[in-house]
Formats: C-alpha cells, sequence, structure tokens
C-alpha cells in the first residue's frame, strides 16, 4: 500500500480498511520499510497488562531504514541542513553519504568506549549535526538513548541517568541559544556525583567553554573520531535489532511523582513515525522539511531525525531561537534554503504574531507549501495568522495532535487531502481508533459531544513500557478505563465528527508545548527551606499558552516578599530547569483543603484564572475563610 493517500475519499476508504484488516493494514504499510527478516505475526496485545508486540519476529536496524537505503538514490542529496544559532556563521549541509560516515564513524567510537547492544546512553547536547549523529550511531550499535532536552538542570539528568542505569554520557562543553551561552559539560559533572553506573563522558567542542576533563572518564568527541579516521575505518555494519528491542527512552511528566521513561521500540516507532511523516506532510522528494522542534523533544525525535530521514527527505535543524538576533529568523531561514514544510508551536507562533507584520513584511516565504502546529491547542487567531501572514492562504495547516507516548502523530489533517476547521485536529490517522468516554468509562457515542480521549486498539508507535517499572505504565495509562489508553486529554467531536482536544483533565501543565507535572514543581517549591507546603496549578497564558501559578504557604520567611519569590524560582530551576519555573508566586496563610487534608485544586484553578465569582461548592472545606483570603491576594 501507497504511504500517501491522495483524495479525501481515499483517506476514508483506507481508514475504512484500518478498523476492519488493521493487521492487514499494517503489514502493508511496513511493506514500504527495509527488514532484514519479516515479521511471522504481525501484532499480539492485550490492554490489560498492558502487552503490546509488533511485527513479531521481525530483524532490522533502523538506520538501515533511515541512511543505508538511501545511499544509491540520495547519497549526494541533502539529509541535514543545520542552520546555527549565529546567523554569521556558517551553516552545514550533510549528504546522505555524509551522515552514513559519520554515524559510522561515531558507532565506532561509541563501540570503542566499550558501549554494547542494550546499554543506556544518555545525551545532553545543544542543536548541532552531532545530535543526530549521536542518537543514530546509538541506534546503530543497538544501545537505548535517553536524550535530555538541554534546559533541563543537573538534578532532573541525574534523576533519568539514575532511573535508566545509563553507562555513558555524549555532552558538549556548551551550546549557544540567543544572546546566550548556556555550560553543558559542567552541569554534566554536577549530576554525575549522583550516578555511578556512568563509566564514559565523550565531549563535543562547541561554545570552547572551559570544561573540566577527568582522567579515565572524559574523552573529546573530536580525538576518539580521529582515532577511527587514523584507523582508516568508514562503514559500521549496523547492529541487528528484534523489532521488539527497545530504541530509545523518553522521559516525560506525569500527574505524580518523578517523569517517567517512555519506551520506544524500533520496529512499530520506525514504521509509525515513517508513515505518518509521509502521509500528513505529503513529502514529496527534495522538499525541505524545517520541524522548529528540540530534538530532546519527542516531536524533534520523530519529525526531525526518524520520520524524515527514513523517508529520504531533507531535514533543517536550527540550533537558535526564532526571536533572535530578531523576531524575522525564522522567515530568514525559510528565505534562505527554501523551505517547503514548517512545522512549529502555537506558542511560537503566538510570541512572533506580537511583533506585528514588521518582521515578515519583505521576507520570500513562497517556498512553503505546507505548514504544521503540535504540542498544544492552536487558538483561532493564531491559526489565521500563521494562514494569512506565513501560509499566504495556499498552505494547509496540519494541526498535529499527538504525545510522547504515541510514537507519532495521531489525530490530524493530512496536507491537501482533510479539509482543515481552525482549531481542530480534525481527523484520526488511518490505524488510530479514537473514543470519547464519560467518567464512568462508557464510550459517548455520536457527534456533537465531549468526554475524555481514549484510544481503543493499538498503533505499531505506542509506548511499551515505562523503563524499570511496567507497573507505572499500567496504573497511568491503562487502568483509568478498561481496555483502552487514556490519553489524559479533553476533547470534543463536533458535528463534523472532526475532534478538537480542549487540553488536559489531569495535573499535568502544558507551558509553551512543554509537559510539566504539578506535583513536581510542588515538590521542588517545598525543597525551599522556608516553605512549609505549596499546591501549583495552571493559567491561561497569552504566549506560553498555560502559566505556572504557585500558592506558597511560608509563615516565616527569611527576607521580604520578593526576595523569597526569587529564592523559590532558583530553587525549582535548580531541581528541575528554568523550564519549570513560576510565572506567579502567591504566599498564602493556608491551603484549601478537605476535612480529610485533601487540596482543593478546582477553586485554586478558578482563582488562578481569575474566576472568583463561581467557585462551586465550598462546604466541604476544613477552613472556608482561608478562600476568600486567597482570593484578596489573587496576582
Ligand atoms: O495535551 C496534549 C498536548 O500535548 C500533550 C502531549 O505532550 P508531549 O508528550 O510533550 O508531546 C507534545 C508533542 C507531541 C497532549 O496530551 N498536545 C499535543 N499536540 C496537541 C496538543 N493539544 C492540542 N492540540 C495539539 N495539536
Amino acid at each position: 500500500m501507497n504511504l500517501q493517500v491522495k483524495s479525501f475519499e481515499e483517506y476514508q476508504d483506507v481508514y475504512n480498511y484500518s478498523l476492519s484488516e488493521p493487521e492487514k493494514f499494517w503489514a502493508e504499510i511496513a511493506e514500504n520499510f527495509l527488514w532484514r527478516k519479516k515479521w511471522d505475526q504481525v501484532l499480539e496485545w492485550n490492554f490489560k497488562e498492558p502487552q503490546i508486540k509488533w511485527f513479531l519476529g521481525a530483524k532490522l536496524n533502523i538506520t538501515e531504514n533511515c541512511i543505508d537505503r538511501h545511499l544509491d538514490t540520495l547519497g549526494d542529496k541533502p539529509a541535514i541542513i543545520w542552520e546555527p544559532n549565529d546567523p554569521e556563521e556558517d551553516h552545514r549541509i550533510l549528504s546522505y553519504k555524509q551522515l552514513h560516515q559519520k554515524v559510522c564513524q561515531f558507532s565506532h567510537v561509541l563501540q570503542n568506549n566499550g558501549v554494547k547492544k542494550g546499554d543506556r546512553i544518555c545525551i545532553y547536547m545543544p542543536m548541532v549535526p552531532e545530535l543526530a549523529i549521536a542518537v543514530l550511531a546509538c541506534a546503530r550499535v543497538g544501545a537505548i538513548h535517553s536524550v535530555v532536552f538541554g534546559g533541563f538542570s543537573a538534578q532532573s539528568i541525574a534523576d533519568r541517568i539514575v532511573d535508566a542505569e545509563c553507562s555513558l554520557v555524549i555532552t558538549s562543553d556548551g551550546g549557544f541559544r540567543g544572546n546566550k551561552e548556556t555550560p553543558m559539560k559542567s552541569v554534566i559533572d554536577d549530576a554525575l556525583v549522583q550516578c555511578r553506573s556512568v563509566k564514559k563522558v565523550i565531549v563535543l567542542t562547541r561554545s570552547r567553554t572551559p570544561v573540566s576533563m577527568l582522567k579515565g572518564r572524559d574523552v573529546w568527541w573530536e580525538d576518539e573520531v580521529r582515532k577511527v579516521e587514523t584507523n582508516g575505518l568508514t562503514d559500521f555494519p549496523a547492529v541487528e535489532m528484534d523489532a521488539e528491542d527497545m530504541l530509545f527512552i523518553l522521559y516525560t511528566s506525569g500527574s505524580t511523582g518523578k517523569p517517567k521513561g517512555v519506551v520506544h521500540t524500533c520496529g512499530g516507532y520506525m514504521v509509525y513515525t515513517g508513515y505518518t511523516f509521509a502521509n500528513v506532510f505529503q513529502y514529496q522528494t527534495g522538499e525541505v522539511h524545517f520541524c522548529t522542534a528540540d530534538i530532546g523533544w519527542i516531536t524533534g525525535h520523530s519529525y526531525i531525525v526518524y520520520g524524515p530521514l527514513s523517508q529520504g527527505a531533507t531535514a533543517l535543524m536550527f540550533e537558535g531561537i526564532p526571536t533572535w538576533p530578531d523576531a524575522g529568523r525564522l522567515w530568514n531561514i525559510v528565505q534562505k534554503f527554501k523551505v517547503n514544510i514548517l512545522y512549529t508551536a502555537p506558542t511560537a507562533i503566538r510570541s512572533l504574531m506580537g511583533y506585528g507584520d514588521g518582521p515578515v513584511a519583505g521576507k520570500d516565504l513562497s517556498s512553503l507549501t505546507k505548514l504544521g502546529s503540535v504540542g498544544e491547542p492552536i487558538n483561532e487567531e493564531a491559526w489565521h495568522w500563521f494562514d494569512d501572514k506565513i501560509g499566504h492562504n495556499k498552505c494547509p495547516i496540519v494541526d498535529t495532535w499527538w504525545q510522547t507516548e504515541n510514537g507519532g502523530l495521531m489525530i490530524s489533517p493530512i496536507a491537501n487531502v482533510t479539509p482543515t476547521k481552525p482549531g481542530y485536529a480534525t481527523l484520526p490517522l488511518p490505524g488510530v481508533q479514537p473514543v470519547l468516554v464519560d467518567e464512568n468509562g462508557k464510550e459517548i457515542e455520536g457527534n456533537g459531544v465531549s468526554g475524555n480521549l481514549c484510544i481503543k486498539f493499538p498503533w505499531p508507535g505506542m509506548l511499551r513500557t515505562t523503563y524499570g517499572d511496567h507497573e507505572r505504565c499500567r496504573t497511568t495509562y491503562f487502568a483509568t478505563y478498561q481496555n483502552m489508553y487514556f490519553t489524559g486529554d479533553g476533547c470534543l467531536r463536533d458535528e463534523d465528527g472532526y475532534y478538537r482536544i480542549t487540553g488536559r483533565v489531569d495535573d499535568v501543565l502544558n507551558v509553551s508545548g512543554h509537559r510539566i507535572g504539578t506535583a513536581e514543581v510542588e515538590n521542588a517549591i517545598n525543597m525551599h527551606s522556608d516553605v512549609v507546603e505549596s499546591a501549583v496549578v495552571g493559567y491561561p497564558h497569552d504566549i506560553k499558552g498555560q502559566g505556572v501559578y504557585a500558592f506558597v504557604v511560608c509563615p516565616n520567611m527569611h527576607g521580604n516578599d520578593n526576595l523569597t519569590r526569587k529564592d523559590i524560582t532558583m530553587t525549582v530551576s535548580r531541581i528541575i530547569g528554568p523550564i519549570a519555573k513560576p510565572d506567579k508566586i502567591q504566599f498564602v496563610s493556608g491551603l484549601p483543603k478537605t476535612r480529610s487534608g485533601k487540596i482543593m485544586r478546582r477553586i485554586l484553578r478558578k482563582i488562578a484564572e481569575g474566576d472568583t465569582e463561581n467557585l462551586g461548592d465550598t462546604s466541604t472545606l476544613l477552613d472556608p475563610a482561608v478562600v476568600e483570603e486567597i482570593k484578596a491576594g489573587a496576582l
């Protein structure tokens, strides 16, 4: 079966086929990929344990799909175009042949440093081509990568390294983002104080920030590559993997506890990202695909690295930020490289919209043919601005709904196929079976309804487990509703059957498209010595989508309010990272609790949203007076 549908009727036919014959459907899709050995069985599953296996018995290495199979036909074509943070610095282009050579060399480096199939490797790097090379080299040698976004703190990195028992870390001296230079190796040094499993650290030179290199543990990327070059080693035969062997772990926040390691496996993830990339973006050979995400998030894994490369696409990777040196940076990049597909986040669109039309004026955006949005609900104003000013009303916008746990796009228009509607992710992709359920888990049928979004049948890109704790995977995703995967999102289905995601229904915030657990932020705030307890909720934020609002009980604070606010912010930054810093901190004498001691977040959420008229029933509160005080002091 062709990966791309070409009309809405064809989409409907293929969708119906994927419902009636899911295994046949996915087997036909999987035929488009390179396998060393095909599967004996397409699918084995139950959502009880859960146990999900796709393409059982198949053997492959995902890098042969992403690189080797293109060498004859696309060898000299660009695989990765890299635009540095500083527009004055030279950009870089890696052809498929060059990417192959660099991935093979670095695979040797990994092997020379003791890496074996199944080892876990932590990658903490800036957005440079070597990050993609490191990811692919791990996959080539059969090691499991765990990429940690560059904005996380030493403590967050340490938690992730310990959880996955990583044996090696790949990092750089530092990185550039906008007018900031951020240290990376020194952050890793701080993290590793707590991590006994790590035996080696490979350090790339990027910012030339001074670093301390520990004898026997730390080696330079360039020195290691030079050794391989001196030995004349060019190829590295990819290690054969089972379809269900782990490909990577990516940590993500939930409503309780520390972030969990979402596990994706080789075969299903390869098929799912390749298929959804080809179909949703209707990628045509030669087009330049620019996804503005960081590879530290799932969007970067699936739609900068694995999806595009598996389809022989040209992926553009950008080191910097959209507003530096000015708010025209993305448009300059589109113009410079004649970008065809621009895939970005509502928060970036809203932020750029705020600068008015000036930065867009005069930029040649005529190369653009398709636009995409991901990470959070897109408001209509931002959708129309994107459509008018960037797409000049000729580029379809694919509003793609999905999650780290899904591996790839789930509910989304198909470019030039599905009629779009502002604010709507529209329809499920073939193979995806969404359902809306009420609080009791009963399926809500028909159109013009809303409920909690679940998926009732497996798809190849879904998570298989949470690393080291399968029970957590079961309770988080498969125990709320029987025989369904629960997304944590609320959703409505309109009269046309179109889906609109309304946001999280659990205690997870979405700040600038980044997932942050309120419990994590509370734990970090509570680490501050003056704090007795705290409660964190989200509130609507013009640019970030949601902002972080913290109610903090701090009766004997050391210094004044503002200083303590700064100290608390600093604490969150140190424990989690700057991305989780509260936007507002309100000091309160107590939190609204029920007689059984449970914090009534519903009330705090309303106050944070500024909706204080309508707090609902407060009669079960232990001390209703506290609500009046909080209302009066709201920020
Ligand atoms: O609430 C949904 C929101 O982002 C959450 C998933 O976050 P994460 O795992 O970090 O992955 C983000 C990128 C895939 C979802 O539960 N979300 C993602 N895409 C959309 C969205 N909400 C509305 N519309 C979207 N297109």
